[in-house]
Parts: C-alpha cells; structure tokens; sequence
C-alpha cells in the first residue's frame, strides 16, 4: 500500500514537472541548438544503423526528436511518454511516420506489441532511479529487458557529469548485461556547449 502510494506520487510529480518544463515551450532541452544534444542524438542512430527494425520501442520519447530517427530505421515504433503536453509534440513531429504513441509511465507499461527488437532507453532511466522508488526501479530494469526480442538491440544513451553519475550510468549497462545482454559497443560522446563539456555514455547491447 505504501509502495504503491509512493509509486503514484513520484509519477504524478515527474509529470506535473515535465509537463511544466515542455509548456515553457518548444524544445525546452535545446535539442536543435546544442551541438552536444545533436552529437549525442547521431550517434545513437549511428549505434542503430546499418539494421532495419521491424518492431522498435522508445522509452520517454519526450517531443520525438529521436522517434522521427528510430522512425526512419524501423517498420513500426511504439513510443511511451509520461508527459502529455511532450507527447502532443512528438506526435506532429512524427506525423506520416508509422509510430503509435502510449502515454502513461514505462513503469506500468506491460511490454503490449512486442517483443521489440530495437529498445531505445535514451535519457530515461534516471528519472526512474531515485530512492523513493528504488525498489520499482530495479523491477522495471528487468521489465524492460524482458520487452526486447531474442538476438534484438538494446541502446543505452545517458549523460553524466561526473565520475559518480558515470559510474551509475554503467551501472544501468552492467544490470542489462547480468540479465542475458551482450556489449555490442559502447562509447562516450562529449562535446563543447558553450560553457560546459557535457558527456553521454551510449551503450548497444544484445539480446542472447
Ligand atoms: C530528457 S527526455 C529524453 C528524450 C529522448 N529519449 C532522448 O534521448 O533525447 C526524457 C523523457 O522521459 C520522460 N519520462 C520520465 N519519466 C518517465 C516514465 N516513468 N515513463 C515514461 N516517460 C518518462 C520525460 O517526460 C521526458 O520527456
């Protein structure tokens, strides 16, 4: 009872917040002006390329900067997203394009239309990793490796800033790795944005 209740208030706070960044306005994270946001997003597709997908799954698409790429690779995409006012957005960006759109929380997502054989987890995970819903957290990683086909793709993409949120962010690899996942590559993108240096690591693994 207790963990469910502090499962729905963490969910509703991540979507009041969400929704209030993307109602600021169009591309709140400066996707299109960051050379870092454009060198991250190249080479998560680069990470995809040279594969067509028949099922793809993106989790937090946020306003579909990177559902119209994984769109262009892929038959079909399934796209979730916590926040409707992103949502809306992602869905004139991918207009024409075959993507069905859930909104709702990765966490109550129950895997409807795969297995997948293409999961994209692109700048997701951590706003599920937090301690009030540690718990939830470490069940959804197993969930989730669970949504992708046998001999299909998994791609990690996660910024950090330090040496602490690198360390956690191959830690999300090292979980994907325990449950029956290969490293196929992994590199760190880090790029010059005005006065910082931000870095991302994105990690392909495979299903064995
Ligand atoms: C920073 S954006 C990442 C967008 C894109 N995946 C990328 O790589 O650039 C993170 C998105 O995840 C969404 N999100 C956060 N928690 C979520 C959850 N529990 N379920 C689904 N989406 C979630 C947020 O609303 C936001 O739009």
């Amino acid at each position: 009872m207790l963990r469910s209740l502090r499962l729905a208030w963490h969910r509703w706070t991540v979507r009041r917040k969400m929704d209030r960044v993307f109602g600021r306005g169009a591309d709140p994270y400066r996707y299109a002006a960051s050379p870092y946001e454009t060198a991250r997003l190249d080479a998560m597709e680069a990470a995809l390329s040279g594969r067509r997908y028949a099922n793809a799954l993106e989790v937090g698409a946020a306003e579909g900067h990177f559902t119209r790429r994984l769109a262009a690779l892929s038959d079909k995409v399934t796209a979730l997203e916590l926040s409707p006012v992103a949502l809306a957005r992602a869905r004139t960006a991918t207009d024409g394009m075959p993507v069905r759109f859930i909104e709702g929380d990765a966490r109550a997502f129950d895997g409807a239309g795969g297995p997948f054989d293409a999961v994209v987890l692109g700048e997701v995970l951590y706003y599920l990793d937090k301690p009030l819903v540690q718990d939830e957290f470490e069940q959804s990683l197993a969930r989730m490796a669970g949504w992708a086909a046998r001999g299909g793709l998994l791609l990690l993409a996660h910024g950090f800033a330090d040496a602490r949120e690198r360390a956690r962010r191959e830690y999300y690899r090292s979980r994907f790795e325990a449950m029956g996942f290969l490293l196929v590559s992994e590199r760190v993108v880090s790029v010059r944005d005005g006065d910082i240096t931000p870095s991302c690591l994105v990690s392909l693994l495979e299903r064995l």
